[in-house]
């Protein structure tokens, strides 16, 4: 096989990501309490102390930088923040600025994630993101961390995976608070745009307040390449794309128009959404075969293709190539600017990893080729981590974390990206290494 040199553009920021109740260790929120009910998570682990990142942040960051990373992305744990209502605990706020300050002083730009899944418990007993007011209850909590932190050079994200939070939490009752509900499904994913709204507009107006320039401000979608069992169906082409509009399209186009969509429950153009999105943060891990046989809404699945690679517990699917057709399909629609803000693979095989990232850069640079203006890639994850369902089943680090000691051990995928990242880029040399 024949390989060429694949530079990215340059500019290009190369990075990786994470988030709070994933790593921090000690959290208490919505998440916490549904890990203690049997059966929930797979391997009847708990977050509990998980990688004890809240302690150890300057070590992992210190990995971070040796390994070449230029940003990384975390979230705040808004239980940590604000334990009850209205009630603020300071030096957890502090905590954060150190965390950020920890991060600047290794020259890595941090990306901050307001909402990266978990609720504070008060949050989930007044009804979560079914409570009509929820938006507004999560707007005080992003005003205080934007005013500690906006002194500093920093990315922001508001949400993150609005529909994986409403259809895990809501449809297939997988995640807290475990309902089956599809019209309730719907409305929450309808609260969590409004919320993203106000995230951002609480933002914009610190900067505003403070006589700053305005920051880059962007939600994170979860986007699945969405395809029909027997491509020569109707009905299963058409249910693709049903399914593409409504998880991959209804939420980020009301983010961007301004307007919430029918499909979400509609109620015309709602204020704070305007200006909302500087870019599109953009999740892609795998495809899924939709077949008009089966009941998608049931969670019923068409058997997956036995050649192709698949991810650690997840099961999920090694398909490179929708990578390519979503960022096109996202810049063709929208225009706006993509950040991929994680892509990788949970998976003990380091060897699959490599090919992995390679195999999905491929298709970021054919994207990029066509026009798709991409400005950065994050690998899901620096380290490994409690992956919600699957506990610590589920391997997704360039880091691996031995759970007895909680030593850090750089896996091979960890230098090859940091080549990647000295060369901006897939030289043929990488690619044959890793491929062949
Ligand atoms: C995303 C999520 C992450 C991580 C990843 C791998 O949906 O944002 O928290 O768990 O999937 O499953």
């Amino acid at each position: 096989m024949e390989y060429s040199d694949l530079i990215f553009p340059k500019g290009f920021l190369w990075g990786s990501a994470a988030s709070a109740h994933q790593t921090e260790g000690g959290t208490h929120n919505d998440w916490s309490e549904w890990e203690k009910i049997p059966g929930k998570i797979r391997d009847g682990s708990t977050s509990a102390i998980a990688c004890d990142h809240y302690n150890r942040y300057e070590e992992d960051f210190d990995l971070a930088q040796d390994l070449g990373h230029q940003v990384h992305r975390f979230s705040i744990e808004w239980s940590r923040i604000e334990p009850a209502h209205d009630h603020w605990k300071t030096d957890e706020i502090e905590h954060y600025r150190r965390v950020v300050e920890a991060l600047i002083a290794r020259d890595v730009k941090p990306m901050i994630t307001l909402h990266h899944f978990t609720n504070p418990l008060w949050f989930r007993d007044m009804g979560g993101w079914l409570n009509p007011e929820s938006p507004t209850l999560f707007a005080p909590y992003c005003r205080r961390i934007a005013e500690t932190l906006c002194d500093y050079d920093v990315i922001w994200n508001t949400i993150n995976e609005p529909l994986v939070v409403a259809t895990l939490g809501y449809l297939f009752g997988e995640f807290p608070p475990g309902i089956r509900d599809y019209g309730k499904t719907l409305t929450v994913a309808k609260h969590l745009l409004m919320a993203h709204g106000q995230a951002a507009t609480q933002v914009r107006e610190v900067y505003e307040e403070q006589g700053l320039e305005q920051p880059q401000i962007a939600p994170v979608i979860s986007v699945s390449y969405f395809m029909p069992a027997d491509p020569t169906n109707e009905d299963d082409i058409e249910l693709a794309r049903y399914l593409d509009e409504l998880y991959n399209q209804s939420w980020i186009s009301g983010a961007i128009s301004g307007v919430v969509p029918e499909v979400l429950g509609g109620g015309g153009a709602y204020e704070p959404l305007r200006n909302s999105v500087d870019f599109i943060g953009v999740n892609y891990y795998s495809r899924m075969l939709v077949s008009s046989k089966l009941d998608f809404l049931a969670g019923e699945m068409p058997p997956k293709d036995p050649s192709l690679e698949r991810c650690e517990g997840l099961d999920w699917e090694v398909y490179p190539e929708g990578y390519y057709h979503i960022l096109n399909s996202l810049w063709s629609r929208y225009n706006v600017p993509l950040f991929l803000t994680e892509n990788g693979i949970g998976t003990l095989d380091d060897s699959l990893r490599c090919r992995y990232i390679i195999l999905h850069l491929q298709q970021v640079h054919r994207a990029i080729v066509d026009g798709v203006r991409v400005l950065g890639y994050l690998v899901w994850s620096l380290t490994d981590n409690f992956e919600w369902t699957y506990g610590y089943g589920s391997h997704f680090g360039l880091v691996e974390v031995d759970y007895e000691t909680l030593e850090r051990r750089p896996r091979q995928s960890a230098y090859m990206f940091r080549q990647i990242i000295e060369q901006n880029g897939l030289t043929a040399e990488i690619q044959r290494q890793y491929l062949s």
